[in-house]
Parts: C-alpha cells; structure tokens; sequence
C-alpha cells in the first residue's frame, strides 16, 4: 500500500489534534484511500516541549520553509498561523516545489491566498483549507463543488467561534467579557493574538475566503467593512434581551447591483430566529442561491473540530482531488468590487 508522507508545520492546538486524528482513524483512512497517511516530518518553535504525542522517528525541522522543501514529503500541512513568514514562505515553497498544501490559516488565505493560488496553479499544486473557514463546517466545499451550479445571492452567519462563545456567556450566564475570553483562550479557540477574534479580524478573513467562493471575486479582506464585539457590555446584552433580540457577530456578503457588499458586525437578531438560537463555539453558515437555500451550523473552532477538516483536506490529497482552490482559475476570478453598505436585513446593525 502506497504512503501519503505528510510535513506538518505547527503543533500546537490543532497540529497535535491532526496527529492524534491520523493516528486514531488510521485504519479507516487507509479503507477510504487506499494508502496510509503518516506523518514522517514536522516543525515548530520549540524542539523540546512535552506535546502529549509520540514524535519518535519523526524528522525535526527547525526551519518550517525547509520542511517545506523536504523532497521526502508528499503533502505540507500548514498550522503555525500568522498572514507573513514563515507561514507565507513555507506554503509558496511546497506549492512551487509542486507540492500539495492544506492549510488552517485564515488570515494568510484573506491576504496572499490569490498570490498563492497562482503558485499553485504554475506548478500544478493544490491547495486546500476546509479548516480556515468556520471549523469544522464543510463550508469550503460545499461553495466551491456541491453548490458550484448556484447564482448564490448572499453568504452569511457566525464565523467566529470565540466571539459567539463569549456573547452567550455574557447573555445567559452575565460573565464578564474578560473573563470569557480567558476560558476561550484555554480552551484552544482563540487565535494566537486574540484582537483578531473580538475586533472581527478573524471574521473578515473568512468572510474574505467565502466571498471569493461564492462570488468568484478576488480575496479581498480590505473590501470589508469591520467592527466587533470588544465595547458590547454586560448592559448591552442585557438591553437587547429586554427587547427580544440576541446579539451575534455576523459576517454577511451580499450581491448589489455596485457589486458584492461584505460587512462584520455586532447585529440584533430576533430571538426566535434560528441563528440566535447557536450558541457557544458553534458557527452558522447561510447560503442563498437561486436553487438552493442551506444553514450549516456545527463547531466553529477547537482542536477536534478543526483537525476533523485538515484531515477531511489530506484525504482529498490522498485520493488525488483537486482542482483550483477559489474554485476558478486565478485568471477568472474578478476583482472585489466595494459596494457600499446600504442594506441591514438579518438583524439589526448596531453601531
Ligand atoms: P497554536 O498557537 O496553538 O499553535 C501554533 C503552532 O505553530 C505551535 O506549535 C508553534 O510552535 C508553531 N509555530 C508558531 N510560529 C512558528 C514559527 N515561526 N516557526 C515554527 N513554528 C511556529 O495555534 P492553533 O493550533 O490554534 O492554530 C493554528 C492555525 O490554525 C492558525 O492559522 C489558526 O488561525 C488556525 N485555526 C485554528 C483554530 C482553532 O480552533 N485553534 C480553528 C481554525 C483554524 P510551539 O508549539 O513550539 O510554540
Ligand atoms: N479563533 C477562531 C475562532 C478559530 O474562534 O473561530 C477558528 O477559526
């Protein structure tokens, strides 16, 4: 049985759930693909930290671009986060070497995804990243194959997994914000800095990735139009509850005749609507096409959730799918256009 090497770059939260879920499914894995996928190489900042997983006969890399480059590997896996280097040299190495690459990194994907996309394209590379958007939501795939016959009129929901845990926190159980990002911080859903998470930084990127998908535009996280949940108070919540609403950070991308709309934004949504009712680290992604209309709702972030993606990704690699990551060609996809904001449905905008 022929042995899909992986390089993995990244042990942290979900580097190590990747490792754990390899090994665990193994069998199934090989059953599903017909060869087994390994890791024979990794890279980190630190060689000698306890990570609660079996590394023996794995090579070390210091260097994650040198992982990258390693001729023994089939596929680089992408987990140490970060929109620069060495994230950014490390994807553009493996996809030039003609490499696959999977990866979870979001902010990397909103701001270089086109450019690497290219690489990819000039060297006949895939790349993939369920896991950026949403978790463990197969939402990547969903835009970019299944619904791929849709006009698809909006994309919209709760991407952010810290963000939503910490607004029902504070709605049901009148935490304090501080201390809800905190339990979000050890639980592994935060991001690295977490101002990317309460300012709505995280959303965009995402947002920026699914209105490329969905609307065939350039990734343009600039376009969006961002503001988060960092000044919302306990009173604030309380106030919308009084009033019969939910606050949730949404992100939405909606087609207007000047172009493709994307905000993120804290919005007032009606109790008994069924995207108030998603709570804690659970996402909600909404489709409306012209032939089908869909909300998947599952885990948005966490080792598990994320490592169920990055492996879903790996095996798509194993079993040799493709095709272009933003679902055209980089030569087809148009320029995001910067409609202005103009319309509020799905809530209330809360300025
Ligand atoms: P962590 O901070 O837990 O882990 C990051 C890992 O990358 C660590 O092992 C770290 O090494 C390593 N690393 C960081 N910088 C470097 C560097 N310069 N050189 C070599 N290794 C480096 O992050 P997560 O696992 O939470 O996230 C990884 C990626 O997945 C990010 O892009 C994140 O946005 C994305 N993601 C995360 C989700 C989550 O729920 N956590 C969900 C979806 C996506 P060391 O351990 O030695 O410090
Ligand atoms: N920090 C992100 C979140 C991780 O909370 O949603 C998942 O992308």
């Amino acid at each position: 049985m022929s042995q899909l090497k992986v390089g993995l770059a990244g042990l942290g939260t979900v580097g190590v759930a990747v490792v754990q879920m390899l090994e665990r499914q193994a069998a199934e894995i090989e059953a599903r693909t017909g060869r087994s996928v390994k890791v024979v190489a990794v890279s980190a900042r630190s060689k000698g930290k306890d990570r609660g997983i079996d590394l023996s006969g794995v090579r070390w890399h210091d260097d994650p671009v040198a992982l990258a480059r390693d001729p023994d590997i089939d596929v680089f896996v992408e987990l140490m986060g970060g929109d620069g280097d060495p994230a950014k040299a490390a994807v553009a190495a493996a996809l030039a070497a003609g490499r696959p690459v999977v990866t979870a990194n979001k902010a990397l994907l909103a701001h270089h995804g086109v450019e690497l996309a290219q690489v990819g394209e000039a060297s006949n590379a895939t790349l993939h990243f369920e896991a950026a958007v949403a978790g463990g939501i197969p939402i990547v795939k969903t835009l970019r194959e299944a619904l791929g016959g849709n006009r698809i009129e909006r994309v919209s929901g709760i991407l952010n997994g810290t963000c939503n845990y910490i607004l029902t926190r504070m709605a049901d159980e009148k935490i304090a914000f501080d201390a809800c990002l905190a339990d979000a911080q050890r639980l592994g859903y935060a991001e690295a800095d977490p101002t990317f998470d309460i300012d709505g930084f995280d959303t965009a990127h995402k947002l920026a990735l699914l209105t490329s998908l969905a609307f065939g535009t350039k990734v343009d996280a600039d376009a969006i139009y961002v503001e988060g949940i960092r000044s919302l108070t306990l009173a604030d919540l309380e106030a919308a509850d009084e009033l019969g609403f939910k606050v949730k950070l949404l992100g939405v991308a909606v087609r207007t005749e000047e172009g493709i709309e994307q905000r993120v934004h804290p919005t007032m949504v009606p109790k008994h609507w069924p995207i108030a009712q998603v709570s804690g680290v659970t996402n909600a992604v909404a489709v409306n096409g012209d032939a089908v209309n869909l909300t998947l709702v599952g885990p948005g972030a966490g080792g598990a959730a994320t490592a169920s993606a990055v492996v879903g990704d790996l095996i798509d690699v194993a079993r040799g799918n493709g095709g272009f990551a933003f679902g055209l060609p980089v030569a087809a996809l148009q320029p995001a256009q910067r409609a202005p904001m103009q319309r509020h449905e799905g809530g209330y905008y809360i300025r």
